[in-house]
């Protein structure tokens, strides 16, 4: 099964361990970043949507003019763009960088994040009107014949698009832990999106998302394929390791009220998107899973998007991405919390290692 590797771009230097209040694009350091992303062998980088944050289509875009192989993943809230001009926008990029575009839909995981952008429908109908947009998208991307849209949430006619994707199509992602997530995901996406939970709770939302795949009637070889997002924290031995994770442990918590740390503060209120709360819940169960999965990150910051970390020497992190590899998660996805020389640390230790026993190279080649 062939593995692939996303990150997450940064626009500047800001961490959530070491945040740089109010810092705007830097342009020379997205540069630099997105070309280490492609050197350190990188497949994809996520752009990511925030009510408050930089738009990730001009992100995205950047990215594309200034390397050669990593795709950019654009993360889109149907709330924010009419589908048509989604569907040219994503398209145009598309054409920008010779077919490296993926979109990753977001329904909306907050009622009050929602509402910063004029959103007030409840989750159900986000979803509902994600499951008519990605249909859309999928029209418009298909041919540029004229068409009409007779929908719930979307009305327009004769649309015809003039911006084709490179490859016929744009791969959708979909992310979400909740039942319609899986639903429409299962029945609609190219890719799933799912945060780091241990293995036995990997496989069994893996299983969900396959089951509503096959409800929807698609054939066993068209699955989503399977997207699992981990923070590792690298050192060249376990016990450097571990010191490291306690040191970011630390200033996570120091952190925990800045809101330049992050998309929120994390204030203890239950988040209401599933995904966060099913990896607060895992975090009650105990700090360790598996060989390394550690849930300390995940309670210090409420479960702040993709939180559970790896913590370990390489061929920890290694065999613990080996282990998801297993179970049928096809795109892994490794950001830090030392955002830069975590990627390069990554694309250095862990991203050839992985490919080289993938290939049949023992523990320790
Ligand atoms: C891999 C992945 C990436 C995500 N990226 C974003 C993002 O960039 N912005 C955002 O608001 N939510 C992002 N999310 C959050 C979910 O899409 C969001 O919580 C979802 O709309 C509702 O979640 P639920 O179905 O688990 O309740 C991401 C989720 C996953 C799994």
């Amino acid at each position: 099964m062939p593995v692939e590797f996303i990150s997450a771009t940064f626009a500047n230097a800001s961490t959530e361990i070491a945040p740089i209040p109010g810092a705007p694009v830097d342009p020379d350091f997205l540069v630099r970043y997105a070309r280490a992303l492609d050197d350190a062998g990188f497949d994809y980088t996520l752009c990511p949507y925030n009510s408050n944050a930089f738009d990730p289509f001009s992100i995205a875009a950047t990215i594309a003019a200034v390397t050669k192989r990593v795709k950019p993943i654009i993360a889109l809230r149907p709330n924010t763009m009419y589908p048509t001009v989604a569907a040219k926008q994503l398209a145009t990029i598309d054409q920008l960088s010779r077919g490296r575009v993926v979109v990753h839909f977001i329904a909306g995981g907050s009622d009050q994040e929602q509402a910063r952008e004029g959103d007030f429908l409840d989750k159900h109908e986000r979803y509902a009107r994600l499951e008519e947009y990605i249909k859309i998208l999928r029209r418009a991307w298909s041919c540029s014949e004229p068409f009409d849209w007779d929908g719930k949430y979307y009305q327009f006619k004769n649309f015809s698009n003039g911006v084709l994707p490179v490859n016929g199509t744009i791969p959708v992602s979909v992310g979400g832990s909740s039942d319609e997530a899986y639903r429409i995901g299962g029945a609609l996406a190219d890719i799933f999106g799912l945060w780091g939970e241990p293995l036995k709770e990997t496989k069994e939302q893996i299983d969900r998302i396959y089951a509503a795949a096959d409800a929807a009637g698609r054939p066993a070889n068209d699955r989503p394929r399977i997207w699992v997002t981990f923070r590792p924290i690298i050192a060249e031995t376990e016990e450097l390791a571990w010191a490291k994770a306690h040191r970011t442990l630390d200033l996570l918590n120091k952190n925990k009220f800045n809101p330049f740390a992050g998309k929120a503060p994390a204030n203890g209120t239950t988040p209401q998107n599933v995904g966060s709360q099913r990896l607060l819940d895992i975090a009650k169960r105990g700090d360790v899973h598996d060989r390394a999965l550690w849930f300390p990150t995940v309670t210090s910051t409420n479960a702040r998007g993709a939180s559970t970390a790896l913590v370990g020497s390489p061929q920890t992190i290694i065999d613990s991405i080996l282990d998801y590899v297993e179970l049928g998660c096809e795109l892994i996805s490794i950001r830090g919390y030392d955002n830069f020389n975590d990627a390069v640390d990554y694309g250095r230790y862990v991203i050839p290692g992985v490919h080289a026993r993938l290939a049949g190279a023992g523990p320790d080649n």
